[in-house]
């Protein structure tokens, strides 16, 4: 069975991923400090797959432990998602971004190296397109456009992944550049657990139906959009995850180096549109109102995806409706907990 070191394996995408790679015939080893996660998803896990993969509560700026585990364990792959990812947070604290998110991905290069581990599959975002002039957009498109720290992190994380694989270095590197990641394993035992008040739309949506916000905040309506709201490219989790072993398949097989690859639904919806959705398949009234536009916000952004579905051999099969079926499906299983 072929190990594969997940780090960040319990985050939202990671623990989703980690139980993909076992229904596959791989053995996930999961490396994560849970400084942005919960243990209630690494029993989440346990009970999706029906045991408890092996966890190393560690952080990959932690060389030495980074370097036990590869000593005890002896990966074949590393799908590296651990990285600090809250764009706000990262204008208001670059140093940390910049030192967590490029600083891990360096020891763990040093140490995959000195192991002999050759497949990295790299935990990109969209994020790195800023606003296109075009949509939708390529892998071909300025990657070098990003909008804030967190972004540029990702950046920064690429050119240098690219760079090995310009120097000759025995690595193969998959970069999955994710566009907006959504929904929750349909078990309801794993999903989006975001600490504090929620960034991110989907999360905000399922807390304010639920009565944890009072209202939802629609951030600006005088986008040049159908609709007046902005675009984004929604794709749900459980097919993200699933991307993520085709990745590694595509690693075992390609004579490249390091590919870069879009991971989107290829369309766009609305915030307005998605919020009416919401409402329309859980039956769940959503207050809501038009606000200010937020700083740093794109107008829209959907993804040409592709290539990956012709380097790949995927595509995504689930929709924003089942996302927001299963978001909100977790997010009455949470209140249940609470
Ligand atoms: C989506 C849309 C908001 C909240 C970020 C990162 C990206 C990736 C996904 C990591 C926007 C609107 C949101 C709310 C709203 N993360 N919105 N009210 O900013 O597109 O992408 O998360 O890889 O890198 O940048 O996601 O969910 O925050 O916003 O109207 O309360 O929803 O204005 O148009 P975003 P988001």
């Amino acid at each position: 069975m072929k190990k594969v070191l997940v780090t960040g394996g319990s985050g939202f995408i990671g623990s989703h991923t980690v139980v993909a790679l076992v229904e596959s015939g791989y053995e996930p080893i999961i490396l994560d400090t849970l400084e942005n996660s919960d243990p209630l998803i690494l029993e989440g896990i346990s009970k999706i797959i029906g045991f408890a993969p092996k966890f190393y509560q560690i952080d990959c700026r932690d060389k030495t432990a980074l370097w036990s585990v590869f000593q005890q364990e002896q990966p074949e792959a590393v799908i590296h998602f651990a990285a600090y990812k809250a764009v706000g947070e990262s204008v208001s604290e670059p140093l940390k971004y910049y030192s967590n998110n490029i600083v891990s991905l360096i020891h763990l290069l040093e140490v995959m190296d000195r192991f002999e581990c050759r497949k990295l599959v790299f935990s990109s975002s969209c994020t790195v397109y800023g606003q296109p002039d075009t949509l939708p957009v390529t892998e071909t498109s300025d990657a070098h456009n990003a909008a804030s720290p967190y972004g540029y992190t990702k950046v920064v994380c690429e050119q240098l992944i690219r760079d090995l694989a310009k120097a000759g270095c025995p690595l193969q590197s998959a970069i999955l550049r994710y566009f907006n990641p959504v929904g929750a394993h349909p078990s309801a035992h794993i999903g989006e657990l975001p600490i504090g008040v929620p960034n991110n739309l989907i999360p905000y949506i399922t807390q304010t139906a639920a009565g944890i916000r009072p209202k939802l905040i629609v951030h600006g309506s005088d986008y040049d959009t159908p609709d007046g709201s902005g675009v984004r490219d929604f794709i749900h989790v459980v097919d993200l995850a699933e991307a993520h072993v085709a990745a590694l398949r595509w690693l075992e097989s390609t004579a490249l180096s390091a590919d870069d690859f879009n991971l989107g639904q290829g369309k766009g919806d609305s915030v307005l549109e998605v919020v009416n959705a919401f409402m329309r398949v859980t039956g769940v009234s959503l207050p809501f109102e038009i606000g200010p536009r937020r700083q740093g916000d794109i107008e829209q952004i959907f993804a040409d995806v592709s290539k990956a579905k012709r380097e790949l051999g995927w595509q995504t099969k689930l929709t924003i409706e089942d996302a927001l079926k299963d978001a909100w499906r977790w997010q009455l299983r949470l209140a249940e907990r609470s």
